[in-house]
């Protein structure tokens, strides 16, 4: 058992505070919790006291951004650790390992630019005043107690990755626990299960997995902690075509609630709280400690990329390019039936698949799922690549597809669950298509297509997935010298890529 990184966030300041201060009156501000410069914020001796109930793991919030900036005669500023955080910015790891740091940028408020001068100012911002590197549940109780007590605001952060900024906050409790046949009293799952930590990541929950001869859905990205947002919110992954949502897997979890007591939750205790921790969301409900997910014999996973690209002499060649997505969505729902996971992008210049995943599928399987795609291609007379393959096992397929990881805090990034009727007829997938094309003109248009029809109807989730063919996702580019510019980009996609685009109609 390793404890790596257990953490919360004890905090005040992130987005959802600042929205809530500015919309509520001065004469209604005692409802709220506390922001630094309150008078009755903690004093100095308060934090003392609670650093030392957590071990001396409270870390005043110094952002990550510090070195590159030289007001206020900071004894932080440092040019060679500025130039090295530039050039490690845009990997997730260097903003997960920090306690503080956003992965997405843009809800820092702008406050500590990495990329502006060293005379322009560093400030807090949205970030919260204080981080506990929690290690043990002990930790979490604490924090949970004294924040209640003093009306603070508490967030949690696993690693980060919220794209609505929710987490604003580093987290780990990395440990994992084999559980051969689990026993859950009412005879509702009988296999194989894994209890692990709150700070496990994708990659390092299916490398234990497989270890034991198992798989378990897990996140496409390789460094999400698994019992976070990921499962609170939902969680789709590469094998959730089979086995249905992340939370759908969950059997039972221990969790320190907002009165700062650790409780089990599973169907038979602690139930309602249980239900919504299956879907309801991350960073609501408590502080979830550990979660038990069922596990899965490990099978041979077969893989499949394609990969077309416009001829920039041929005139009509944007016109075949979005012909032949037009048929690849409408071969979608036999895809994701199959048990197939795909993540596509179409824009004007070409169209990828990368890749299609499918466990317990042979290449020859894809293949014929993909004919229909291929057929339309040759005929529209589009040149591409297809490939497929197999590896013995999910862990190889996964480390056959994946990049190590993906840049973050690049992007304004916005998405909505597009419906499986929307490409069940002519009209509805013409105007989809339409849509697509329009969206991809402007920026990069990606979909994760999956199939969780038949996912439990008793977790917490958004039912909207049970009849969603694919996660649309899109974004803006954040420009780290014009943060106007960043800011119109954001209003971009939320008022005009995010809703149907006009003269679609693409359904809610
Ligand atoms: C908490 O205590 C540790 C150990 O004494 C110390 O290094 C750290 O600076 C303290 N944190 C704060 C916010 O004072
Ligand atoms: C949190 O605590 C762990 C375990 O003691 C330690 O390895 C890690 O560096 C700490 N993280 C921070 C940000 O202080
Ligand atoms: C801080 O940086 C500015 C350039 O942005 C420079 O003019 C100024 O001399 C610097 N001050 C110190 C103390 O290094
Ligand atoms: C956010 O940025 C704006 C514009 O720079 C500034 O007026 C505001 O005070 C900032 N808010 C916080 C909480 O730092
Ligand atoms: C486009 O035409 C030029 C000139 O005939 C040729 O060199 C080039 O290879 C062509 N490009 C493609 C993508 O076919
Ligand atoms: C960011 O904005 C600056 C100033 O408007 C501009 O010069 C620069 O090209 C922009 N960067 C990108 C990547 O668009």
């Amino acid at each position: 058992m390793t404890v790596r990184r257990l953490a919360i966030l004890g905090s005040c300041i992130i987005l959802a505070a600042a929205i809530a201060i500015r919309y509520i009156s001065r004469e209604a501000k005692s409802y709220c919790r506390l922001i630094p410069g309150d008078p009755t914020w903690p004093s100095k001796s308060h934090w003392d006291e609670l650093n030392q109930t957590v071990g001396g793991n409270l870390i005043a919030t110094t952002p990550i951004a510090t070195p590159c900036h030289n007001s206020s005669s900071n004894a932080l500023f440092d040019q060679e650790a500025c130039e090295a955080l530039r050039d490690a910015w845009f990997s997730p790891t260097t903003h997960l390992r920090h306690p503080s740091s956003p992965m997405t940028y843009q809800f820092t408020n702008n406050s500590c630019n990495p990329f502006t001068s060293p005379g322009s100012p560093c400030s807090l911002g949205y970030l919260p005043a204080y981080t506990i590197n929690a290690t043990t549940s002990a930790h979490l109780k604490a924090a949970v107690q004294v924040v209640k007590h003093h009306n603070i605001r508490l967030v949690t952060r696993n690693t980060g990755h919220d794209y609505l900024g929710k987490s604003t906050g580093a987290h780990a409790l990395a440990s994992f626990e084999l559980i051969d046949r689990y026993d859950d009293h009412d005879n509702t799952y009988d296999g194989p299960a894994i209890k692990m930590g709150a700070g496990v990541e994708g990659l390092e929950a299916s490398t234990f997995a497989h270890a034991h001869g198992l798989m378990v859905v897990a996140s496409n990205g390789p460094n999400v902690d698994l019992a976070g947002g990921f499962t609170q919110g939902g969680g789709i992954g590469i094998l959730s075509s089979r086995f249905g949502l992340a939370a759908d897997q969950v059997l039972a979890r221990e969790v320190v609630t907002a009165a700062g007591e650790l409780v089990t939750t599973s169907p038979t205790s602690n139930a309602d709280l249980f239900w919504a921790l299956r879907g309801g969301g991350g960073g609501t409900y408590g502080i979830v400690v550990s979660m038990t997910v069922k596990a899965y014999p490990d099978t041979f996973i077969s893989l499949a990329y394609l990969t077309v690209l416009a001829d920039a002499n041929a005139s009509n060649t944007e016109d075949a390019i979005y012909a032949a997505v037009g048929t690849f969505l409408q071969s979608l729902p036999a895809l994701v039936d199959a048990g197939v996971w795909l993540v596509w992008v179409a824009h004007p210049g070409g169209f990828l698949v990368t890749p299609a995943m499918a466990s317990d599928l042979h290449p020859a399987e894809l293949d014929a799922l993909f004919q229909p795609t291929l057929d339309a291609l040759d005929s529209l007379g589009l040149r591409y690549e297809y490939s497929s393959a197999e590896y013995p096992d999910f862990l190889a397929g996964y480390h056959a597809s994946t990049t190590a990881s993906w840049p973050v805090a690049k992007a304004n990034i916005g998405g909505r669950l597009i419906p499986r009727e929307l490409v069940q007829d002519a009209d509805s997938l013409a105007a989809l298509v339409t849509a697509i094309r329009l969206i991809g003109s402007q920026t990069v248009m990606s979909g994760a297509a999956f199939n969780v029809a038949g996912a439990r109807d008793d977790v917490a989730v958004n039912p909207y997935f049970h009849k969603t063919l694919f996660s649309a996702v899109m974004s803006t580019p954040i420009n780290y010298t014009d943060w106007a510019a960043t800011k119109a980009a954001q209003d971009k996609l939320t008022y005009e890529l995010l809703p149907a685009p006009a003269g679609t109609h693409t359904g809610r």
